[in-house]
């Protein structure tokens, strides 16, 4: 079953006012509708309304983070309900560099999951081996110890509404990408994981690989059985680039 692609842009902690303005402008003008894909951008919290103002209608809006708690006195967090109120429809949850450099742990990224679905804000939730631990042979069990606490949580039907992203630490912003064949082993593993708890899920979720994913391998990972898309930073910031990426979930 061919499923629709999601590609997102994760563009972290990059830009300003005037650049993303003008990315936004310029990601825009170059999709169609012949894409067959849903297309989200993830500016900084700060830029989210700038980028909204700026992007057509092919574009969807997404934000890197969210908060595990509803509301209240939490200051300098930003939460799920906000990020609807001013046009997100995704969120990541779970990206590497939040679990390895701000020490979120599955139980929280399982919370601010849940947060996410309860406000209708869909969760990108990303999952990924570091390089030791694929030396160790430990991928997929590295995989599932983080999967595992978001459906304990919030049940194998949440992920109805969600994205999922594996993306390998070690392909992570280093130009070193997996393999087509080395990504679909492991969607395939997760994919068979849910099967075991719910067959049709397993059939519609979007597995997306990122880590490195450039407009020349973009097709080649993008044609893999198991494998719906893409989650692209350092490309996601170079308007063409990124829209020869979308184009490649044409296949
Ligand atoms: P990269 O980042 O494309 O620059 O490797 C991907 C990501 O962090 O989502």
């Amino acid at each position: 079953m061919k499923r629709r692609a999601f590609i997102g842009g994760n563009w972290k902690m990059n830009g300003s006012s005037q650049t993303l303005l003008e990315l936004t402008r310029e990601i825009s003008a170059q999709l169609n509708d012949a894409i067959e894909a849903d297309i989200a951008v993830f500016p900084s919290y700060v830029y989210l309304e700038t980028v909204r103002s700026a992007m057509g209608n092919l574009l969807k809006l997404g934000a890197q983070n969210v908060s595990e708690h509803e509301k209240g006195a939490y200051t300098g967090e930003i939460s799920a309900g906000m990020l609807v109120d001013i046009g997100c429809q995704y969120v990541l949850v779970g990206h590497s560099e939040r679990r390895h450099l701000y020490h979120e742990t599955p139980a929280l990224v399982a919370e601010k999951f849940e947060r996410a679905l309860a406000n209708n804000l869909k969760p990108v939730l990303c999952v990924g081996e570091t390089k030791e631990e694929r030396e160790k042979g430990r991928t997929e069990s590295v995989i599932l110890a983080q999967l595992q606490p978001v459906i304990d949580k919030t049940g194998i039907d949440s992920l109805r509404r969600a994205v999922l992203a594996y993306e390998p630490v070690w392909a992570i912003g280093t130009g070193l990408s997996a393999t087509p064949l080395q990504a679909q082993s492991v969607h395939q593993f997760i994919r068979r994981q849910i099967a075991e708890l719910d067959q049709s899920i397993a059939e519609t979720l979007r597995i997306v690989y990122g880590g490195s994913v450039k407009p020349d391998n973009a097709k080649d990972l993008f044609a893999q059985a198991d494998i719906d898309g893409g989650l692209v930073g350092g490309a996601s910031l170079k308007a063409k680039d990124f829209a020869a990426i979308c184009s490649s979930a044409l296949v």
